[in-house]
């Protein structure tokens, strides 16, 4: 979580497209000290250009003993030579101009980076993983890739490390709907099974630059999919979460052997449902097979999508049908098709809509429980326990 240090009311909507979602104001010294002290979560402090340097240097002097992780961001007016090399010895970590909304995302970025290193090495250096998110349904045109951009888009724009690959080999379309050139695919890992790393990962991957969101795409060629093992689709996850905060998946409208390895090594599954009867006896199939094989119940998340359609069938029945409550209902809109053609993710395009209402809810309430206190070093049992796979018995 990050603090907004700001006496301005308004300030937090003016940098909430740079601080992201899970932000709070406070409006003086004293409040910011309690909440640092009161609440272990906070990660970065951003200070507001009205609050006197003298003040954001004792914070940042007295951060940097007590809580060397913690980020401290300083936004001026007017960035001068003298006032930057006082805020930097005092142990701000960056001054940015109070205009350059830009410059305070990429910031926030780099300094998120280094707080999770340094809370890796002050937990003993022990690897912290990220979590996989598979979002799935069994039939096609229901949603998944508006899903999977979008919660990628949200948690990569909150500040998250997040990885959006694109296993629907065949006909993937994350690319054009992120307006993405990529010159790379899943399909280039292949030469690198066995050892794949961070970095050989990271020659793969395109970068959305309006969220910092990377993103492994499909390849081009549709015949590729089939020349792909399935231990390479595993060891790219697994590579993956060991860099990124976040690997969100997304999937073709089948439980192929690819979904299948996604699912496997899934901290989270989010199931796709709509107000159709072929779409929910589908989603009954499928949670029928998780059920079967032993995935836990508790790593789903329905999101019903287009969900105030009115077409005879109620969110109800389909609750009734699936015996699963539903966790998010997104609305039908027609904005959605009109960003995915402008190529700009709607919680980006379109924020405070109601389809990116839910879906940053679907991220914000669901999909980041348990993240938050690893982010920390403290991990939850919650979260140890859903860490595991959802496949035990396959692994
Ligand atoms: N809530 C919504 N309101 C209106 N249109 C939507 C909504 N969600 C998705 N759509 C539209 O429905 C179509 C299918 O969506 P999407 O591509 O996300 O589905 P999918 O499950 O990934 O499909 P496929 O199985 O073909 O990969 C797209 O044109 C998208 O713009
Ligand atoms: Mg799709």
């Amino acid at each position: 979580m990050n603090i907004l240090w700001d006496a301005d009311s308004g300030a937090l909507e003016r940098y909430r497209f740079a601080l992201g979602a899970d932000t709070q104001r406070m409006e003086s010294a004293a409040l910011v000290a309690r909440a640092l002290h009161e609440n272990t979560q906070v990660e970065q402090v951003v200070i507001g250009p009205d609050v006197t340097l003298e003040q954001a240097c004792e914070l940042a002097e007295a951060a940097r003993l007590d809580r060397p992780e913690l980020g401290v961001i300083l936004m001026r007016t007017r960035v001068d030579v003298n006032a930057l090399s006082l805020a930097l010895r005092s142990g701000v970590r960056e001054v940015v101009g109070a205009d350059d909304h830009t410059a305070l995302a990429d910031a926030l970025r780099r300094s998120r980076d280094l707080t999770s290193r340094l809370i890796g090495h002050a937990s003993g250096g022990a690897a912290r993983e990220g979590r996989v998110v598979t979002v799935f349904s069994a039939k096609g045109g229901v949603g998944k890739t508006t899903t999977s951009t979008n919660t990628a888009t949200h948690l990569a724009h909150s500040g998250f490390r997040t990885l959006l690959v694109d296993l629907d080999l065949s006909f993937g379309d994350v690319a054009i709907s992120l307006q993405l050139v990529p010159t790379q695919s899943v399909f280039d890992a292949v030469g690198m099974s066995g050892h794949l790393d961070e970095e050989g990962l990271k020659s793969l991957v395109v970068t959305h630059a309006d969220s910092g969101l990377d993103v492994l795409c499909a390849p081009n060629d549709p015949g590729d999919a089939d020349r792909i093992p399935v231990p390479t689709v595993s060891e790219i996850l697994k590579v993956a979460r060991r860099y990124y905060d976040f690997v969100v998946v997304d999937t073709p409208p089948s439980f192929t052997e690819h979904v299948l390895a996604a699912v496997d090594l899934s901290d989270s599954l989010v199931l796709i449902a709509t107000l159709d009867i072929p779409a929910v006896k589908n989603l009954r199939v499928a949670i029928d097979t998780l059920d079967m094989i032993g995935s836990p119940k508790d790593a789903r998340i329905i999101v019903l999508n287009r969900a105030d359609a009115k077409v005879g069938l109620r969110a109800e029945d389909v609750e009734t049908a699936i015996k699963t409550p539903i966790a998010v209902n997104v609305p039908n809109s027609l904005t959605v098709p009109a960003s995915v053609n402008r190529g700009v993710p709607i919680v980006l395009d379109e924020p405070k809509s109601a389809v990116a209402t839910a879906l940053k809810d679907l991220v914000d309430n669901h999909i980041r429980i348990g993240r938050d206190t690893e982010v920390n070093g403290q991990v939850s049992e919650a979260a140890a326990a859903s860490r595991k796979s959802l496949f035990r018995g396959r692994k």
